[in-house]
């Protein structure tokens, strides 16, 4: 049993959607020499950032994801990051961009980037929509970053709290109403 919340709107659907616009448009410039773009979602936060994100992406792109899990059913990160599922691709002397919800504390998007670069990509590319950097813990920047967000508890737009609001189709923010 969670504790009582309601979700304010912090980040529109309307502005979500004109941001991947741009971050498209970057992507575009950045991988216009490349014929083996490979565009890698997170599983499972990342899966409507990415919807999105390569429909908007005027460039041959394979699809594949990956599994990491940190935070369970909590609200913080355990620090330890695992690989639950793995890409079905090869990745040696592609080019890889790698898309994420949020970069919290930093450690998933650090731990699959240093996994990821063990197959010797040829470029390796990290896309965030949101990043939190009020809570990082390690050093650790995404190439290309949607929103700068306050310390807040996110959700919607495929991130959950405790696996709920994925569907939501705006970011939110939980306000907590058991308390004042
Ligand atoms: C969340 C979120 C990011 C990660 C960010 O994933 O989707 O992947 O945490 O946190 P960090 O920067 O502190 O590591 P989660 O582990 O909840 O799995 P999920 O995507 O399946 O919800
Ligand atoms: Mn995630
Ligand atoms: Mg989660």
């Amino acid at each position: 049993p969670h504790r009582p919340y309601e979700i304010d709107e912090l980040i529109s659907a309307k502005a979500i959607a004109a941001r991947i616009e741009d971050l498209a448009r970057e992507i575009g410039r950045e991988f216009a020499d490349t014929d083996k773009l490979v565009v890698v979602g997170l599983l499972r936060g990342s899966f409507v950032f990415i919807a999105d994100l390569v429909r908007e992406i005027d460039l041959p792109v394979e699809v594949d994801f990956l599994e990491a899990s940190s935070y369970g059913d909590g609200m913080e990160s355990s620090r330890e990051v695992r690989i639950l599922k793995d890409l079905r691709g090869q990745i040696e002397g592609r080019d890889v961009l790698v898309v994420e919800d949020i970069v919290d504390t930093g450690h998933t998007l650090k731990h699959v980037t240093e996994y990821l670069q063990t197959r010797h990509p040829a470029r390796l590319r990290t896309i965030a929509l949101l990043d939190k950097p009020a809570r990082r813990e390690v050093d650790f920047k995404a190439d290309l970053i949607g929103f700068e967000i306050p310390d807040e508890f996110v959700v919607g737009y495929g991130i959950d709290f405790a696996q709920r609001n994925r569907n939501l189709p705006f970011i939110g923010k939980v306000r907590f109403t058991d308390e004042p």
